[in-house]
């Protein structure tokens, strides 16, 4: 038995990286997938590549009017929604002396406005015992030079979790996080650093990972896949650390 058949899943930034992985597999085990991300070109790139039924759905998730056409999409489509995936996610380092209100701006409109907005148009439409899950990040429980406002905004959608995970009890509907670590993804490209910055930057990171190197994608979706099924059924609420142990050293 494949472990979300017939289940339909929504995915926020599932044109690359995580998302991508996730969609996948998801697909695999039998999802309904709506794979969202804010380009339409790489939209029309990985729906050559994925198999199962799915469909791609334009929206920028830091515009409200988006997340409320992704949900429109999606409900159209395959009517009501079992798991909701809030991926999408910048990482944009900079140091608090050089942070700009721009800066700041874009990474809590994606980060954080994204998810709680899209969270909101969703939920009429979220089966009762269905999930919710979110990528976060271990960065807002270490101290990483240059990541402040990528801390606090993956800070405050952990804050914003532990509500939600009250507002749904009475409706069964799970929510829980997942906190990678160091995971290899197109992400750091585009951080605006350089490749020599990115390969330096790679090389500390895995240094301090206790097991010694970065993650893949494909890790991060299989505890996307195990949040999501039934063999989750009484976790919720957490934040799920996927670092090779690096949030606890
Ligand atoms: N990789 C890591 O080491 C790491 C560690 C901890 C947490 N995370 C988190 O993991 C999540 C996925 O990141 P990833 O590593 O898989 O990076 P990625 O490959 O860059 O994927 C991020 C996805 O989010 C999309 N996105 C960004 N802004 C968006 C917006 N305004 N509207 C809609 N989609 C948007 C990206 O679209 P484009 O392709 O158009 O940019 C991309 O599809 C993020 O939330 C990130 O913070 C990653």
């Amino acid at each position: 038995m494949k472990k979300l058949e017939n289940k339909v899943a929504v995915i926020t930034g599932a044109n690359s990286g995580i998302g991508l992985a996730t969609a996948k597999l998801y697909l695999q085990e039998g999802a309904k997938v709506v794979v969202s991300g804010r380009r339409q070109e790489a939209l029309d790139e990985v729906a050559k590549e994925l198999e199962g039924d799915f469909i791609t759905v334009k929206a920028d998730v830091s515009k409200p009017e988006d997340n409320k056409h992704l949900i429109q999409e999606a409900t159209n489509k395959y009517g009501k929604i079992d798991v909701l995936f809030l991926n999408a996610g910048i990482a944009p380092p900079t140091p608090t002396t050089d942070i700009t209100v721009d800066h700041y701006t874009e990474i809590f409109d994606i980060n954080v406005k994204g998810p709680i907005i899209a969270a909101k148009e969703a939920l009429p439409h979220i089966n009762d015992g269905g999930t919710i899950l979110f990528t976060n990040s271990i960065v807002h429980q270490k101290g990483f030079e240059g990541y402040g406002i990528y801390s606090a905004s993956k800070g405050a959608l952990r804050a914003y979790q532990r509500v939600l995970t009250s507002e749904v009890k009475s409706r069964g509907i799970r929510v829980n996080a997942i906190a990678p670590g160091p995971i290899e993804t197109p992400i750091y490209g585009k951080m605006g650093l350089s490749e020599d910055v990115i390969e330096e930057m790679g090389k500390s990171f895995a240094e301090q990972v206790p097991l010694g190197r970065f993650g893949t994608s494909e890790e991060i979706a299989k505890s996307a896949l195990f949040l999501a099924s039934e063999d989750a059924s009484y976790i919720n609420g957490v934040e799920l650390e996927v670092d090779g142990g690096l949030s606890q050293i």
